[in-house]
């Protein structure tokens, strides 16, 4: 269930370039927040709170963290936030988040663009815990906007694609896909033309898809998110229906 709750921050640091890393303690939110599922932020000055996804959870500290690139004024505004400070937050947002229902047996195979890539390193730890194999294809902009190689790595294989070619492969995160070892099912996370093409190259797996919509109220009341499906009603909500969607539900 969604709690408007204050978060304070612990600590924060960018760790590429454009992006902020932050940890925010609040022990309603790291007790029940899952992987895929978002923090809507009210920033100071903007009517609009931000949709952030959730990169790790710390139930133990009592803390999760998220991580956001700076592209405008309201994520300007978040970035000058100050360890010890507290955010204004709704959450967890987003349903059920990922599906985890897979045994030891099971393998994955993850593809992260830019900032959809923190989401799925909430999920490939807990998968990882489960004793799940991990691949993961991360793609960047470029070497400066990389971040959570070594992370992943720590998780299982992981690959990494730069539009530039300055770091790892150069090209596409589906590039690569024809180079990973056999998996079960794979889940995908990252701008909409990404999850297209991962939807459309992918065909003969089991996906999830995790989209990152620009949102307005984020608990389903505005319809300014709204996704075709094959469903009755031809749509969902991104915010409260998402924002993880089987690939196989979703029209792009
Ligand atoms: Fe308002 Fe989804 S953001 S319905």
């Amino acid at each position: 269930m969604i709690k408007k709750v204050k978060m304070k921050i612990v600590s924060k640091n960018q760790i590429a370039k454009e992006t902020v890393e932050m940890v925010l303690e609040n022990d309603i939110i790291s007790e029940q927040a899952k992987p895929g599922q978002f923090l809507h932020i009210s920033v100071a000055g903007h009517t609009l709170r931000r949709p952030i996804s959730i990169a790790h959870i710390d139930r133990q500290n009592k803390t999760v963290t998220i991580l956001f690139k700076i592209i405008g004024s309201g994520t300007g505004t978040l970035a000058k936030y100050q360890v010890g400070d507290y955010l204004d937050v709704l959450g967890p947002n987003g349903g059920n988040g990922f599906p985890t229902d897979l045994s030891q047996e099971e393998s994955v195979l993850l593809i992260g663009g830019g900032i959809g890539v923190p989401p799925l390193y909430c999920l490939a730890r807990e998968l990882h815990q489960k004793g799940v194999k991990i691949q993961a294809i991360l793609g960047f902009q470029s070497k400066e906007y990389m971040f959570y190689e070594e992370k992943f790595n720590d998780l299982g294989k992981t690959f990494i694609v730069t539009n530039d070619g300055s770091y790892g492969e150069k090209g596409l995160v589906t590039d690569m896909i024809e180079q990973v070892e056999d998996f079960d099912r794979y889940y995908s996370c990252g701008p909409l033309p990404m999850l297209r093409v991962v939807k459309e190259t992918i065909h003969d797996k089991p996906g999830f898809l995790s989209f990152e919509e620009r949102m307005a109220c984020g608990i389903g009341a505005c319809f300014s998110c709204v996704i075709h499906t094959d469903t009755e009603t031809g749509y969902k909500k991104i915010c409260q229906d998402g924002p993880v969607f089987a690939a196989n539900e979703v029209m792009l």
